[in-house]
């Protein structure tokens, strides 16, 4: 069950809200948006009846929940949410570009990095300066050196900044710095770090883990929602299959399942599904179709040396056509270029 507060609910109107539900034995979860303030109320569904709570002072609606995930189910929200990041939106109406390194190396890549993303028609600046590697050989990431260089580029670009934390640690020290905190697919089931994030006050891009259901994925974004943050963009980015010719397979029919699920944005990631830099034009034009809310996208200035994921990073000869592709689709899938 959920309760909407009203626009002009004060404190106290949710203050009392969430006193009779513990009273009657359940528990709630204030999730504070930016246009409105929402209760998740976890217990007994007969108890929290007899409260009456949609007659008490600033609760706009008291809505019942069949799925498990309540705050961020379509069920209490019918409209499609619109998150923004740095002013950028992620949304319905919108289809968002988000491209850059894989990971930051120096700051002369990451701004010719950045520089690509906007030839591609890219609104946000994605790189990630902690990596979490199949190998603890394999290059790691500058850390909070990465974390400077990407917000030096943002000062010179203008492009809001993607980051990944793979910790919950340091996720004051991230999100010190990024406009949005990524959690990668390898993290989505890390329920202490999804719970840092959702109290991090930064939106959150939420990676479904390689081998999430749908419902698991829409569960770890609820432990983000549950701790007051419902800025969440969630991205569709290859699930393990018996396929071997990818790196993941695409599962493009999350999209639409998903966004008929829930209010958040899906974009997809062309880059990490496919593992290959060949299909990120087709697989991007297939997102875009499919109706993605938008795209993240590896690029590199010179992917041969990257230090991470280079088979996949699009260099710059691959660019006008990405851009091209970008720029034709978006209006003809009545979406504006964000
Ligand atoms: C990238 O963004 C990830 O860190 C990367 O895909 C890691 O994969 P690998 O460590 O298996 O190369
Ligand atoms: C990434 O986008 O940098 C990344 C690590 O991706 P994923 O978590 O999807 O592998």
């Amino acid at each position: 069950m959920v309760v909407v507060m009203a626009p002009e609910a004060t404190e106290e109107d949710v203050d009392a809200v969430v006193r009779s539900v513990r009273a009657a034995g359940g528990d709630a979860f204030v999730s504070r948006g930016v246009s409105r303030t929402i209760v998740g109320l976890v217990g007994d569904v007969d108890a929290f009846d007899a409260l009456n709570l949609s007659n008490r002072r600033g609760v706009l609606d008291v809505v019942r929940i069949s799925v498990p995930y309540k705050l961020v189910s379509r069920e209490h929200h019918p409209d499609r949410s619109v998150i923004r990041v740095g002013g950028v939106p992620l949304g319905p109406d919108t289809l968002t570009v988000i491209a850059g390194p894989c990971a930051v190396e120096t700051p002369e890549q990451t701004l010719a990095a950045a520089r690509m993303a906007q030839q591609a028609g890219a609104a946000l600046l994605r790189g990630g300066a902690f990596k979490p590697r199949t190998s603890p050989y394999a290059y790691q990431g500058l850390g909070e050196d990465g974390l400077r260089i990407l917000a030096e580029v943002r000062e010179e670009t203008g492009l809001p900044v993607i980051t990944e934390v793979i910790d919950p640690g340091t996720v004051e020290l991230v999100a010190g710095y990024a406009d949005m905190l990524q959690i990668g697919t390898r993290n989505m089931h890390n329920f202490a770090l999804l719970q840092a994030v959702g109290a991090a006050g930064r939106p959150v891009l939420l990676k479904r883990g390689f081998a999430a259901t749908i419902e698991e994925w829409l569960m770890a974004a609820e432990y983000i929602a549950q701790r007051g943050n419902l800025d969440i963009v969630l991205c569709e980015r290859g699930i393990r299959t018996f396929e071997t010719a990818t790196r993941n397979t695409l599962d493009i029919s999350a999209v639409p399942v998903v966004q008929r699920l829930s209010h958040l944005p899906v974009i997809v990631d062309p880059s990490h599904s496919g593992g290959r830099r060949d299909l990120v034009l087709p697989l991007t034009r297939a997102a875009l179709a499919v109706g993605a809310d938008g795209v993240l996208i590896d690029v590199h200035p010179d992917p041969g040396t990257a230090l991470c994921d280079g088979d996949q990073a699009v260099p710059p000869s691959g660019i006008p056509e990405l851009a091209d592709a970008i720029a034709i689709l978006s209006p003809l899938m009545g979406r504006t270029l964000a």
